[in-house]
């Protein structure tokens, strides 16, 4: 049993749902899984669940913010069985294209964070999801009517970022937006060999004038709600 997720082998199904936030997994877990989702871990309010999705089995694991959190999640989901992890939440867009309640697909997760390079012991690491992933949220998005776009985002370790610089220069690099986990995932994913994807709500504008808009909470939870039934699709592919 590892250190921080009190679960037993079995006690997860293969493939897996990450929100950043125990809340959101609860939801998860109560709106779209079907019926009879049982909590599988609580530690730390860490709260994960197992169920079924439209009669397959899938679990969702909370991880907390940040990589040096998320990873400890991803690497013990792994010790547990874990072969697909499906990161859902939301992100800041950078481009003029990216709107609010747009979903984005992370093709590459940047490490603007030393944990995942120190993790992939090689400095030129590109940490890059799992390109079948990316093609089938892409499509089912598109069929689901929404803005889906699909490509290089940025994962931070910084949400109070001191230079009012970063955004703006990452954007020139034609960065979609910014979160705070993917390339953590991405890379564990790699060196342990399982699939990988992050699928996001854009939730915020960052401008390069250092000027954010922030969505509404109703325009949020409606996009937030249609990226998460999107994911668990993706998860049970
Ligand atoms: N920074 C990092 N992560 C985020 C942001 C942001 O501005 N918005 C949503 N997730």
């Amino acid at each position: 049993m590892p250190v921080h997720l009190r679960a037993d082998d079995g006690d997860y199904a293969p493939n897996i749902l990450c929100p950043g936030d125990p809340l959101r997994a609860k939801y998860i877990a109560e709106t779209f899984f079907d019926g009879g989702a049982r909590q599988v871990n609580g530690e730390r309010g860490m709260l994960g669940f197992t169920g079924t999705f439209e009669g397959a089995p899938i679990s969702v694991q909370s991880t907390g913010m940040g990589c040096p959190s998320a990873g400890i999640v991803f690497e013990e989901l792994i010790m547990l069985g874990a072969q697909r992890l499906v990161r859902v939440g939301t992100c800041g867009g950078l481009q003029e294209r990216v709107a609010l309640a747009d979903v984005v697909v992370g093709a590459t997760a940047s490490a603007d964070d030393r944990n995942p390079i120190r993790y992939a012991g090689m400095e030129g690491y590109a940490p890059a999801a799992t390109f079948t992933l990316c093609e089938t949220a892409a499509t089912l998005a598109r069929e689901g009517g929404a803005n889906v776009h699909v490509g290089p985002i940025v994962t931070s370790g910084l949400f109070y970022d001191p230079d009012a610089t970063t955004f703006g220069r990452w954007k020139r690099l034609g960065h979609l937006g910014v979160e705070m986990e993917a390339a953590m995932m991405y890379t564990i994913a790699a060196v342990k060999e399982v699939e990988a994807v992050a699928i996001m709500t854009c939730s915020d504008l960052l401008f390069e004038s250092g000027d954010t808009q922030r969505i509404s909470d109703d325009e949020l939870k409606r996009g937030v709600d249609d990226m998460m039934r999107l994911a668990c699709r993706v998860a049970v592919s």
